[in-house]
């Protein structure tokens, strides 16, 4: 089309694009837009006019098909829409929700209410009214934030408990209300037993018929706060507000409308604050004739004004482009922990028992043990007390182990996985790994272990092993359930692609030593291309070294000054600073900790984000400095040069 948009971010007031922005050039750069502001307000021009007068529904609906989107099937909605017929197709646009224009519509996401999310919403002004009628917006993760820093037992209680809905629908389409869509069309039937048939196959779900044909239906239990993998951010994402607020007409009692998952009340004092805050935090403008907006569902809410005279305004519901093959996922934050990015380490750490349980207590899911940190026992003693005490079950627990380098001999792998997942107190592991591409000398486990970095003489002795044979029965763990998951630690980028290229199994992950000094970009980008996991370790730098000796205070990143003014900036500590820039790179980074507040402030870091300036910022502080190099250390302590990297 040639037409070009004037286009406007809709949360940040300080940022309008210099320059109209062609259709084309929009349609290319949409997600990356949408992703970044959230929502986008398009204004369509031709010789700096507004296009009031030629731009149609069908100039509209060919930039939503532009967007090359998965199709959405709306499904489950409570508002009811008349479907707009334009040339392109009958079901592409259809009205925004028709209630009332005395009634105001709440906040909401759209169809949070169930499993069926679109990913984008995107709204046309063909008329706009006399008086209000916008369309406010209004940014989730600021709301989680708001909940996360004042209601705290609120936010544990939603990730607990989750969120149940309860609805009562007519049978017919009840115009008169904005939640009057009937039961015959919200589930296309029209029989009460082809209801009660659809009903029943869906887990969790209750129902009640109740007079005049009408039916209340009682959500399986949802989550209500989501990470979003994409932005790396919380989401308050949910109908909660809307509920709470909106779900009211002749049948529908809106303070019965909710409830957390175990059936009991949510307070509703809590709702009202947020109701309020929202308000107070809100984007409004107004709408004119031509005006497009484009809204990220998952990071942004809408509800709409109260208005006079004759508005039109239409709407269409999208997923994400039909070329993205791997979607990014929203994950509900519901006993489902063990999907956040950030991992625990138990690498020097004394009482393990009661640190890993701590650690699972406090809300971690993934650990981080090694064979060679000589505290497997100790750490399965504390995984089995977490689970005993019903804090977790197994299958909640992302558990990794990592082969030693005296095990490297195919018939010493088995051996080796054995023994670690007989001292964890475990039938499998989640993750098995390499723990370095280095071969000694074997030692029997009844002689020595953890056998370390030298045999029962004291000298450390490399072996003659062909890694990729060591790859295979990696492999065979895999194959036989033993490991979900196989992968490697410390290997560089041309070993990587040796294995890789050898394989029948890829690695599932490359465990690297990531920091602000160590950055690593073209391991991150091999690792990008193969589709492998980065996992962080030693994430704050020279801080686990120090006590070794292989580091000193000067190299401390949380001494460093541009660390510490981002920090002071965010109002978080440098350690979250760290923690954070190593989630928004896409790696998952290990922290460890032996005290408790500690392993609370190394969590809290869901809650902001880190902009991609500063994020530049930080990139800029490398120096290619390891702290971890087999080169050096078992040269100094061991007397054998053994470098893994140039
Ligand atoms: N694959 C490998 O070869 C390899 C190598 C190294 C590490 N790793 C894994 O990665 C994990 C993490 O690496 P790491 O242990 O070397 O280092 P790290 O997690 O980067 O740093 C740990 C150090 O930071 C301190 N610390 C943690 N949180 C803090 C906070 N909020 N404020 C101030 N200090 C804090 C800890 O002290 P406190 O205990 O007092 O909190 C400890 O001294 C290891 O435990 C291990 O699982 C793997």
């Amino acid at each position: 089309m040639n037409v070009y948009y004037k286009i406007k971010p809709l949360f940040d007031n300080s940022v309008e694009f210099a320059n109209p922005i062609s259709h084309d050039e929009f349609i290319k750069n949409m997600p990356k837009l949408l992703k970044y502001h959230k929502a986008l307000h398009l204004r369509p021009i031709q010789n700096n006019e507004n296009i009031l007068s030629n731009f149609t529904e069908e100039n509209y609906c060919q930039i939503v098909l532009d967007c090359k989107l998965k199709k959405f099937n709306y499904f489950g909605g409570a508002a009811p829409r008349t479907k707009i017929n334009v040339p392109q197709g009958e079901d592409l646009i259809f009205t925004a929700n028709e209630a009332p224009a005395d009634q105001l519509i709440p906040f909401h996401h759209e169809l949070a209410q169930s499993k069926n999310t679109p990913s984008y919403v995107s709204f046309y002004c063909k008329k706009s009214p006399e008086t209000g009628g916008e369309t406010p917006l209004m940014d989730s993760s600021l709301v989680y934030r708001y909940i996360h820093k004042k209601y705290p037992e609120f936010e544990m209680k939603l990730k607990s408990l989750g969120v149940r809905y309860i609805r009562i629908l007519p049978s017919e389409n009840d115009l008169s209300s904005p939640l009057g869509r009937g039961w015959k069309s919200t589930y296309e039937v029209e029989t009460k037993k082809e209801l009660e048939e659809k009903l029943s196959k869906m887990i969790g779900i209750e129902y009640l018929w109740l007079d005049k044909g009408n039916i209340s239906i009682k959500s399986e239990v949802l989550p209500a706060i989501f990470y979003n993998e994409e932005t790396k951010e919380h989401i308050f994402f949910n109908s909660l507000i809307a509920a709470f607020n909106g779900w009211q007409d002749k049948r529908n009692n809106r303070l019965k409308s909710i409830c957390y998952g175990d059936n009991s009340e949510i307070e509703n004092d809590i709702l009202k604050d947020i109701t309020n805050f929202m308000e107070n935090n809100k984007v409004c403008w107004k709408w004119m004739e031509g005006d497009i907006i484009w809204i990220d569902n998952r990071q942004a809410m809408h509800s709409r004004n109260t208005f006079t005279g004759d508005r039109k305004v239409y709407a269409s519901l999208w997923n994400r482009p039909i070329n993205e093959s791997n979607e990014p996922k929203m994950i509900g934050c519901r006993n489902n922990l063990v999907n956040m990015p950030l991992s625990f380490g138990l690498w020097k750490v004394k009482n393990a028992k009661e640190v890993t349980y701590n650690a699972i207590k406090q809300g971690y899911r993934k650990l981080d043990c090694a064979c060679d940190y000589g505290n497997e026992k100790e750490v399965g003693e504390g995984i089995k007390q977490a689970i005993d005490e019903g804090i977790c079950k197994r299958e909640d627990l992302h558990i990794t182990s990592k082969l030693w380098n005296t095990f490297h001999k195919p018939e010493h792998v088995m051996l080796g996985f054995k023994k670690t997942l007989s001292d964890l107190k475990l039938d499998y592991l989640d993750l098995y790994l390499i723990h370095f591409p280095i071969s000694l000398e074997y030692v029997p486990i009844d002689k020595k272990y953890p056998p370390e970095w030298v045999n029962l003489d004291n000298i450390m002795i490399l072996q003659k092993q062909d890694l990729s044979e060591t790859w295979k029965e990696m492999e065979n763990l895999y194959t036989s359930k033993l490991a979900r998951q196989i992968g490697v630690s410390n290997f560089s980028s041309s070993l990587l692609r040796q294995i890789v290229n050898c394989c029948k199994i890829a690695p599932h992950a490359n465990q690297i030593e990531l920091h602000p000094y160590l950055t690593q970009q073209n391991m991150l980008k091999l690792c990008r291309e193969y589709n492998m996991e980065v996992i962080a370790y030693s994430p704050l730098g020279a801080k686990s070294y120090i006590e070794l000796n292989m580091a000193n205070e000067f190299q401390d990143l949380c001494n460093h000054k541009t660390i510490n003014n981002i920090a002071l900036h965010y109002s978080k500590t440098p350690v979250q600073i760290l923690l954070r820039w190593a989630i928004q790179r896409n790696t998952i980074p290990i922290c460890k900790s032996s005290s408790i507040k500690h392993m609370n402030e190394n969590m809290d870091i869901f809650d902001f984000s880190i902009t991609e300036t500063d994020m530049i910022l930080i990139n800029k502080l490398n120096k290619n400095l390891r702290f971890n190099d087999p080169g050096k250390f078992c040269l100094e302590a061991f007397k054998t040069f053994c470098p893994i990297y140039d």
